[in-house]
């Protein structure tokens, strides 16, 4: 997976790439980040980026023109590793508080892609032309607004990335992760089996694998149900997972 940034911020950038997982998985050739400069792709003296908006009002405004040469450059200089996919398939995202919400579906769904465009905005906003006429997809983080898009592009890559086949150790990869199943996750203990009087579980303790199945099922069903009932609307759940809920709904479970 290839991801292409663009911002005028890229010393942000490394000592998040250089840490962990991120950095094995870069290490270890399953993901490639390059952080472009916008500011490089100015031909004026002062290396403008920014201009005072149309019509006033505060704040500054990105322009199009080193935005545009930059993202069109990179993506012809570097075509796709795919030989027969043309660039337009690459996606063009905008981090801004106006895109659609972030979550472990579009994760999925941008992990597909062998290579991506993100595009972080800076000052009060970004010409709309690069908006209407380069921008193919538009993500937030949250209904919150942040100085940059960075700290987003951060969060895509790393979410994405962990998706990938191998960036896990684990050979099970992310498929119990909160969310990933449409319920959050179960809750987990490690040693010792007593610490300060609070005990582990015993049905974790106890090496009976059926039995741990469904305790840990039912914990991700009774965390959802009292954390986060409205992802239980959306969620597949089998007869046996709506007896459960039923059960807790009427409290001889809680
Ligand atoms: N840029 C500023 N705020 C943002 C947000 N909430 N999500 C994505 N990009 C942003």
């Amino acid at each position: 997976m290839q991801f292409e940034v663009f911002t005028l911020l890229p010393e942000v950038f490394p000592s998040y790439l250089e840490t962990s997982i991120i950095k094995r998985a870069r290490e270890r050739g399953l993901i490639n980040v390059r952080v472009h400069n916008i500011r490089d792709y100015t031909h004026d003296k002062h290396h403008m980026t920014d201009d005072t908006p149309y019509g006033g009002g505060g704040g500054m405004v990105m322009k199009p023109e080193p935005v545009f040469e930059a993202i069109e450059t990179v993506l012809r200089l570097n075509p796709p590793q795919t030989p027969a996919e043309p660039a337009s398939i690459v996606p063009i995202i905008l981090l801004t508080p106006q895109g659609r919400v972030f979550d472990q579906s579009i994760a999925q769904e941008l992990s597909q892609y062998p290579r991506m465009v993100l595009l972080c905005g800076r000052y009060e906003g970004i010409d709309e032309r690069i908006r209407e006429h380069l921008v193919t997809d538009e993500i937030s983080i949250g209904d919150y607004v942040l100085t940059g898009g960075e700290l987003p592009a951060l969060i895509l890559i790393d979410a994405i990335a962990r998706l990938l086949p191998e960036v896990l150790g684990d050979p099970t990869g992310a498929q119990d992760d909160s969310h990933a199943m449409g319920l959050l996750e179960y809750p987990h203990y490690t040693r010792p089996p007593e610490f300060r009087g609070w005990k582990a579980p015993d049905v974790l303790l106890s090496g009976d694998h059926a039995k741990i199945e469904k305790w840990r099922r039912e914990q991700a069903l009774l965390r959802t149900f009292n954390k986060r009932p409205d992802m239980l609307e959306k969620t597949e759940l089998t007869k046996i997972d709506l007896k459960f809920i039923e059960s807790l709904k009427s409290g001889s479970k809680r």
